[in-house]
């Protein structure tokens, strides 16, 4: 069952206009929110990245939280799967074709879900391989736009190489994947650039400074070279879906050992942790 503008209705059932402007330019924004034995897992903070998505391109937020979170739960109760993820998208509506944002549109809002499958043991035990690229998506890779051509090319040059993801590389700094945000960890301490309009700020990136600050993990904000990135000892992908998972090639050759390493070993288990706990806590209203 998917959410269409107001109703609740099966997936073939749902129609757009042609000249909706998500279709016609990819006007748009959305979010992924992970949820777990159908309690979605940090549905604040993907809120309030949605709000910020749509205050970056000027698009009125058609919902409060509340009715976000009335949703967000309808779709996840009508949806079969235990661990669900649920996307979620706004689009400044219909319009006759302009480049220039009309004033006065109802935005479209899409919600559908699918089920939420984390990396497997066997996965997480050999880790992701991954090839770097140079990142040349636009200059507001902060705002969760559905215009995702660049990342989509990235990502397909990244499958063809038979790589699970791409890590780009702008200007000799590590940004981040073509899905996911990066860690790397070099001697022990691990590093992550800071936040900027040249990354997304991931909600499981902020989950896990939380883990490395509340546990005392050698940590650093700041850019991190692409040398950098060559030379650490582990490397980690992060994202709602991916949750915190190891890359052990990197163009072909071993991350470190070529296995997991501690650190990322470590994060990973605490992330889980941290993950049951939220699950066993009440419920929201
Ligand atoms: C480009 C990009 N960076 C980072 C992320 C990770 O974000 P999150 O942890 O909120 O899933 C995503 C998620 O899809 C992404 O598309």
């Amino acid at each position: 069952m998917i959410y269409l503008n107001g109703e609740f209705m099966p997936i073939e059932q749902a129609k757009i206009p042609v000249l909706d402007r998500g279709f016609i330019f990819g006007d748009g924004v959305y979010e992924v929110i992970p949820t777990y034995s159908k309690r979605p897992f940090r549905l604040a903070e993907h809120l309030a990245r949605l709000q910020s998505s749509l205050d970056a391109i000027r698009i009125d937020n058609p919902h409060d939280k509340a009715a976000w979170s009335e949703l967000v739960a309808r779709i996840v109760a009508g949806n079969p799967w235990e661990d669900q993820n649920v996307y979620l998208q706004v689009t400044r509506g219909v319009a006759r074709r302009d480049h220039a944002f009309p004033k006065g549109l109802r935005p479209t809002v899409f919600l559908m879900a699918s089920e939420l499958v984390t990396p497997s043991a066997e996965l997480l035990k050999t880790g992701a391989q991954a090839i770097v690229l140079p990142d040349f998506r636009w200059l507001r890779c902060d705002i969760k736009s559905t215009s995702l051509l660049g990342n989509c090319m990235l990502r397909t040059e990244a499958a063809e190489a038979g790589c699970a993801e791409a890590i780009l590389v702008r200007d000799g700094e590590m940004t981040e994947a073509s899905a996911s945000n990066v860690f790397v960890v070099k001697h022990g301490t691990v590093l992550c650039p800071p936040k900027s309009h040249l990354i997304l700020p991931g909600i499981t990136y902020d989950v896990v400074l939380e883990i490395l600050r509340d546990n005392a993990v050698p940590h650093e904000v700041r850019p991190v070279m692409e040398s950098e990135l060559r030379s650490a000892d582990e490397v980690w992908i992060t994202s709602s879906s991916r949750e915190v998972l190891p890359v052990t090639t990197l163009d072909g050759k071993p991350v470190g050992t070529g296995k997991p390493g501690p650190v990322g070993v470590r994060v990973h288990a605490l992330y889980q942790q941290f993950k049951q706990r939220i699950m066993r806590a009440p419920a929201h209203a």
